[in-house]
């Protein structure tokens, strides 16, 4: 197959986590007689300081054209300066809405050995298997008015969370849909005790449900999802929720697996690439880590799970997605770690050790 994907590294350690899902995108590619035309773009803060903007108009364009994206991360401390005009994410929040990526998949599937890189019992963990569906062109990211204002003399800010029913039922469908391939339970997240917004989506959700008899709906206001995700992580499916709460939601979900480095996304929407599948943005969770930027030791598992995401749903490759997924699971299983996770491998031995696995049985790649 020929596949054109556009790579932006952006910022912090996207450029070494990105490089890391390049070279398994390129040995799957190669493994399995593909051709990925891959070209790196400009976003965030790089491009800010390159152009000025922080989603120039080619990368948007190459975004638009291309038949899937891998992101790194965007933003630093260098940009972010409160009073600036520009800021890194707007490149990130541009290129999900100007694409129509409203959903937003992060998996949290944590490896049973590193169980105990979690600061959570293991017994907890076990079976721990959830899909958070974040909403991801809507509410409080977008809403209007969004803005600085001067009230009475004192400076005031707003932001508007917003959503409309369609906005809702659309990335609804898709959680029932998704949870019909696993444990057939949806738990929609939000404020309805107490937001306008909330109550909206809750009865939004609600009335789809008798679409999907088979499916199992429950309902949590954010403040006790947000605890019981700790106190019994195991027992949700798929968890749909809105643009902000997912955005919480998924960086404590992490710690389930042990690392933020370890969780992938996928960004979809209702638009299809060339090859006539869904079109999408795929990310790492984590952010630009400023901290241990340029160090080379930044975990790359959650970008190349990323890259599986990116196979399976925008290329429709899930015997290639497969192998990659299988991969990291057996470098996992064979001990290798970069230092988040306790061990001392660089990003760039990590992915190597990743890569060696395609296809290579468990017992072969221990030997
Ligand atoms: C994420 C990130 C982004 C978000 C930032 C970088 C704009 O935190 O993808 O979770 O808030 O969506
Ligand atoms: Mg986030």
């Amino acid at each position: 197959m020929k596949a054109q994907i556009t790579l932006l590294p952006g910022d912090g350690i996207g450029p070494e986590v990105l490089a890391a899902g390049k070279s398994v995108l390129e040995s799957i590619a190669q493994k399995f007689g593909h051709s990925f035309e891959m070209q790196e773009y400009l976003i965030g803060g790089c491009a800010i300081d390159a152009r000025g903007t922080a989603l120039p108009e080619d990368t948007l364009q190459a975004c638009q054209s291309s038949d899937a994206v891998l992101l790194g991360a965007v933003g630093g401390p260098k940009w972010d300066d409160p009073t600036a005009p520009v800021r890194p994410e707007q490149g990130l929040l541009g290129l999900r809405k100007e694409l129509g990526l409203f959903a937003n998949l992060r998996p949290v599937k944590p490896h049973p050995d590193l169980l105990d890189a979690s600061p959570l019992r293991r017994e907890l963990l076990v079976e721990v298997d959830l899909l958070v569906i974040r909403e991801l062109t809507g509410g409080i990211y977008f809403g209007q008015p969004r803005e600085r204002r001067s009230v009475n003399g004192e400076e005031q800010a707003v932001d508007t969370m917003i959503y409309s029913e369609s906005e809702v039922r659309r990335v609804a469908h898709l959680a029932f849909k998704l949870a019909r391939g696993r444990k057939a339970k949806v738990t929609s997240v939000d404020k309805a005790n107490v937001l306008e917004s909330s109550r909206l989506w809750r009865q939004t959700v609600s009335s789809m449900a008798g679409d999907y008899p088979d499916v199992v709906l429950e309902h949590l206001l954010v403040d006790a999802a947000a605890m019981h995700l700790l106190t019994r992580p195991a027992t949700f499916d798929v968890m749909l929720t809105s643009n902000l709460f997912g955005d919480i939601l998924t960086d404590e979900a992490s710690v389930l697996s042990g690392s933020m480095g370890n969780l992938s996304s996928a960004s979809l929407g209702e638009s299809t690439n060339n090859l006539n599948q869904p079109k999408g943005l795929f990310e790492p969770i984590h952010g630009s880590a400023p901290d241990i930027a340029g160090q080379g030791i930044a975990n790359p598992i959650g970008t190349i799970l990323s890259a599986a995401m990116l196979l399976r749903h925008s290329l429709g490759l899930e015997s290639e997605a497969r192998a990659v997924e299988d991969a990291v699971q057996s470098a996992i299983s064979n001990g290798y770690r970069t230092p988040d996770l306790g061990g001392s491998l660089s990003t760039s031995q990590m992915t190597e050790k990743i890569i060696a696995g395609f296809g290579v049985s468990k017992s072969e790649a221990v030997l």
